[in-house]
Formats: structure tokens, C-alpha cells, sequence
């Protein structure tokens, strides 16, 4: 592979580790390719346990980006990236979703004059002022190849004029959930360890910074996981936890008798408890998405969400941080009556790598 096209794939959070996994062997006889992990997350249950369980390689870099807020963390990123770009000059630079990994990348991309490549392109929550939205915008917009999840943010580039290098490939992740289903199954002997069974329980997960940063919001959703009385798994982002532990909740949520607290948990487990359970309760994007292809009625405390299918079709519910609202919006609710292939068929890596084979050769 000397003399090979190089493409340097940037992650840095949980979403983009489970994405990598799938698309870094798809590229593998088509360019050499130089794994980077910027860092944002950094704790073993965030990240190492990721790249264990699914066998992802070794990065080659670590920019060690760290917490910190969105400039700190940003000019970490872009300021590493920078020095990476120069000593290891790719042909491409491919980042994924919404994060500041994905733009500080892609803003050194574009400094260092090298092409971009985005995957989840054209996503949109249509709330301009969320981090992750920028986020997405400027990508976009910074981007030569646009890979894109659905028909839906095809429309949305179009809407904002880009149509050049936009690719409808599917989402990475449904390819993901096809092969660890493949070899892994339903996992069901996983549950045994959290004390539950197959459909008799809620899982939850909170992490976003309206939600949880706040003691009114994060009040209303403790309350509403303890007062669902069934049993509830919730795994705990760190900033979440910390936050528990202040206000706490989390001592509330331990005496609540239904609900069990947990340390982030690896992919593998995560789709075990997701596959298996009656319903999920969440803040996190892409697990609405997941559930949605698992068939999994889910409940979004969001006013918004970027994946407006999942909604239409009846397989998701946008309910406030409200305990009244949550348990209104559970109430009878058992998913959709429609299911249609909106993210594709878990062909996206396949297509990835053809939209990648034209334009290198
Ligand atoms: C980030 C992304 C979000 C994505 C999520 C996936 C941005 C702006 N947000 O949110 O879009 O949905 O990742 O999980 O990029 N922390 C630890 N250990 C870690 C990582 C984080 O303790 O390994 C704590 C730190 O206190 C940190 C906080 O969590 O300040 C938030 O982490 P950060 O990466 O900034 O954002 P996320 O909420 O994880």
C-alpha cells in the first residue's frame, strides 16, 4: 500500500468509536488509512472499552483534547489537529456526526488545504443555537464528499445549496447494529447481571446539557423514572452522574427500589439492554435512531430532533422535561404501525468505500 491515498479518520466520542468500527475495515484495500482519537472522550467505560469490544484498531494518534468548555475544547482539538495534519499529511480527512471533534477536524482540514470527507451529512435539528447543529452547518459546508443517512438530509443540503459530493449512503450505524446482532445475538444473558428480564423493563439515558445541567429539568426526569415503578436501567454519563450526585438525585434514584443506576456501559451491552427492552427513555440522538431500526418505541425528552423519521412514523415521542409529560407520553404507547427502511439497509460502508474508489481513482 505505499504510494497509497492516505485517509486520516478523526473520532473523538462514544457515537464516533461505533461508527469507525465498520467503516475503518470497508476502506482498508482501497487507501492506507491513519486513525486518530482526538480525546474529548477519554475515560475507559467512554472509550478504550469501545475499541476492545469491537476489535477497533489502535489509534495511531492521540491528541489527549481533554473536557473542558467549548473553546477550551475546541482550540485543543484544532491546535493538535493542526500539528497532526503537518506531520502526517493525508489525501482526506473523514470525521463523522456533530461533535467538536468533528469540527474542530474539519475546520484544520480546511486550513491545511486537504479535502473532507463528512459522514451523517445534512442532519439537521433545526435549532441554531445547539453546539451540535453548528457543528453540522460548518461541516457541511467545509465538506468535498458528503456522506448522507437519509433522503430527508438530502433535501436539507439541497435546501442550503449543496448538491456537489453528496452521496445518500445510508447510516454507518444501522451497519453496525446488522453485524453485532450477526455475531452477537440479542445478548440476552447480559441482562441476567442487571437484574431484569426481556421486555419487562425502561431503559434511560440523559446527557445532554439542557437536561442534566440544570436541577428543574433534571428533578422532573429523576422523579418521572421513579415514578414509572418498573424496572429502569440507567446508564450514566460521567457529566450526568456528577450532576446526580450534587443535586441528590442520584440518592433518591438508589432508594427508588425500580431504578438501577450504571457506569457507561460498552456497545455490546448496550444493545442488549436496548434490543431487549419494552421501551427506551432518552436525551441521546443516535439511540433514538437505534431504537427506531431495533423497532423499540422510544420516548425523547427534547423539544427537538434531528431525526424527524423516527417521529412521523410513530416510533418516537418528543415529550418536555416534565415528569407529568413523560409518564403521559409512555402511557399505551407501543410504537409504530409503519417500519421502512429510512437509514438505509446497512449497505452504507460498501457505498462509502465506491463513492471513495471514484474519486481517488
Ligand atoms: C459529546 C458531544 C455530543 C454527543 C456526545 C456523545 C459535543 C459538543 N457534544 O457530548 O454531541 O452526543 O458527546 O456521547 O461535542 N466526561 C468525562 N469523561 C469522559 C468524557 C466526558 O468525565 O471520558 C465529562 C466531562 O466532565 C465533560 C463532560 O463529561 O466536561 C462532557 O463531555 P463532552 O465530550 O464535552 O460532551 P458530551 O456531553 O459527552
Amino acid at each position: 500500500m505505499r504510494g497509497a491515498p492516505l485517509i486520516t479518520i478523526v473520532v473523538g466520542a462514544r457515537p464516533q468509536f461505533v461508527k469507525l468500527a465498520p467503516l475503518a475495515p470497508a476502506l482498508r484495500d482501497l487507501a492506507r488509512t491513519r486513525i486518530v482519537h482526538t480525546g474529548q472522550h477519554y475515560d475507559y467505560d467512554m472509550s478504550r472499552q469501545f475499541f476492545e469490544e469491537l476489535a477497533i484498531p489502535e489509534p495511531d494518534a492521540h491528541l489527549g483534547a481533554g473536557s473542558g468548555s467549548h473553546g477550551e475544547q475546541l482550540g485543543r482539538i484544532m491546535t493538535a489537529m493542526e500539528r497532526e495534519l503537518s506531520e502526517h499529511p493525508p489525501d482526506w480527512v473523514l470525521v463523522f456526526g456533530d461533535t467538536n471533534s468533528t469540527l474542530g477536524a474539519a475546520l484544520m482540514a480546511s486550513r491545511a488545504g486537504r479535502s473532507l470527507a463528512h459522514v451523517e451529512a445534512g442532519v439537521r435539528g433545526f435549532h441554531r443555537h445547539e453546539p451540535e447543529e453548528v457543528n453540522r452547518v460548518l461541516t457541511d459546508r467545509l465538506s468535498d464528499l458528503l456522506f448522507v443517512p437519509s433522503a430527508r438530509a438530502v433535501r436539507h443540503l439541497a435546501a442550503e445549496g449543496i448538491t456537489r459530493g453528496v452521496h445518500e449512503v445510508g447510516d454507518v450505524m444501522v451497519d453496525g447494529l446488522q453485524h453485532a446482532l450477526a455475531v452477537h445475538g440479542r445478548g440476552t444473558e447480559r441482562l441476567a447481571a442487571a437484574g431484569v428480564s426481556p421486555g419487562a423493563y425502561t431503559l434511560a439515558t440523559f446527557h445532554r446539557p439542557v437536561n442534566v445541567d440544570e436541577d428543574g429539568p433534571l428533578g422532573e426526569i429523576v422523579e418521572a423514572l421513579i415514578a414509572l415503578e418498573e424496572p429502569v436501567l440507567l446508564p450514566l454519563h460521567p457529566r450526568t452522574r456528577r450532576r446526580l450526585a450534587h443535586t441528590g438525585g442520584l440518592e433518591k434514584l438508589e432508594r427508588s427500589g425500580n431504578v438501577t443506576c450504571l457506569s457507561p456501559v460498552g456497545y455490546l451491552t448496550m444493545l442488549a439492554y436496548l434490543v431487549n427492552a419494552r421501551r427506551v427513555l432518552t436525551d441521546s440522538g443516535g439511540l433514538q435512531k437505534e431504537a427506531y431500526v431495533l423497532r423499540i418505541p422510544c420516548i425523547t425528552v427534547s423539544a427537538q430532533t434531528a431525526w424527524e423519521e423516527t417521529v412521523e412514523l410513530g416510533w418516537n415521542r418528543l415529550v418536555p422535561p416534565n415528569a407529568g409529560d413523560i409518564a403521559a407520553a409512555i402511557s399505551g404507547f407501543t410504537g409504530g404501525q409503519r417500519h421502512e427502511p429510512v437509514y438505509g439497509r446497512g449497505d452504507a460502508c460498501g457505498r462509502i468505500r465506491d463513492a471513495f474508489r471514484a474519486v481517488l481513482a
